[in-house]
């Protein structure tokens, strides 16, 4: 018994070895074709959608959504978002996605069903959060948790919408660009936490090697560890945080030569991320 038992063990093994080694062998041999003109195959894109709306399920169960959500006033301001960072991907009625979308796999999917079956607070998270390896962008750093549910309330109220209906609303929204994404004052000090999600958000690590991070190996400007321990910013500026917040808001302000882009953050984004790096004390051996 104790003898079949291990036979059976040690063949399972052997199994679960070669599945691995040739998953390994088709990896290598670059077997899978990762370009977005071939469409997921049926199964792969069911279960990707399956585990997506798992996800989704599985986090949104204690979001309370506001009352007002049916507020005319909110499904206007929703409709001006929409119409700004949605409609490129998405379309709206009567309205088609521009070329971009036709390029997404997998493609951005037409938002009638998802506002009509699902629960706002599935909305709500899914704009806010994004979809990792779809095109569905996080919204966290552009809008505010209110002008998500505005966002919602619209979504909600699409499918209701005609196309004369969406043309003529979107006929009396204001001019695009002036609905500016969100630029607060900062309502607190700069927090270690929040900045190292900012960090991430803002693309850093598609241009340095930070501590902690799992990014590309290629790299345009100058690993990060120890840049709280630096005595200057872009060998320029002195190393506080007032002097960071500067530098990250408008870095060719500070040398005009650098190849650091300003990337149109926040001032609240800046103290976070300035008080993150400032605890990267340690500098890794190379
Ligand atoms: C750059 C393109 C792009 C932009 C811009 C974009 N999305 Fe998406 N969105 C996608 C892709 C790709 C998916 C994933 C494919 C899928 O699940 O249908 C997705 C999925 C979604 C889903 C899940 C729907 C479903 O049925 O699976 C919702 C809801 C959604 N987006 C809402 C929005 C809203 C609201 C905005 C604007 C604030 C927005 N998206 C902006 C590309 C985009
Ligand atoms: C497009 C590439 C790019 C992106 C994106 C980028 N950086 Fe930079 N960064 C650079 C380059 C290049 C330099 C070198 C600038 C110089 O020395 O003139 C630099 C310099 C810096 C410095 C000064 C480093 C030193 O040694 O003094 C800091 C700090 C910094 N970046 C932080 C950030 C943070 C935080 C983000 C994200 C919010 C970010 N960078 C995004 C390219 C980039």
């Amino acid at each position: 018994m104790t003898i079949r038992l291990r036979t059976l063990f040690l063949g399972l093994l052997l199994a679960l070895v070669l599945a691995g080694g040739v998953a390994a062998l088709l990896v290598w041999r670059g077997v899978y074709d990762i370009s977005a003109t071939d469409q997921h195959t049926a199964p792969v894109f069911k279960v990707l959608d399956y585990a997506m709306r798992r996800s989704v399920l599985w986090r949104t169960e204690n979001i309370v959504p506001p009352p007002d959500l049916a507020d005319t006033r909110r499904v206007r301001a929703g409709a001006a978002h929409y119409r700004e960072h949605c409609v490129q991907c998405h379309g709206a009625p009567g309205v088609a996605p521009d070329p971009l979308a036709f390029g997404l796999t997998p493609a951005p999917a037409n938002l009638l069903a998802a506002g009509r079956t699902w629960q706002p607070g599935e909305i709500f998270w899914v704009v806010k959060e994004g979809i990792k390896m779809t095109g569905m962008p996080a919204w966290v750093y552009r809008l505010s948790d209110e002008e998500v549910w505005d966002v919602v309330a619209f979504v909600r109220a699409m499918p209701l919408l005609a196309p004369r209906d969406y043309a003529q609303l979107a006929s009396t929204l204001p001019a695009p660009g002036s609905a500016a994404p969100s630029r607060v004052a900062p309502a607190r000090r700069g927090d270690v936490a929040a900045g190292r999600l900012a960090t991430e958000r803002y693309l850093c690590v598609t241009c340095h090697v930070i501590p902690g991070f799992v990014s590309a190996s290629h790299h345009v400007g100058p690993p990060l560890d120890g840049m709280g321990k630096r005595s200057f910013i872009a060998g320029v500026l002195p190393n506080t945080p007032d002097n960071m917040v500067r530098f990250l808001l408008q870095p060719q302000q500070v040398d005009p030569l650098t190849a650091m882009p300003a990337l149109g953050m926040s001032q609240q984004d800046a103290r976070d991320i300035a008080a993150f790096l400032a605890t990267l004390d340690k500098v890794k051996a190379k």
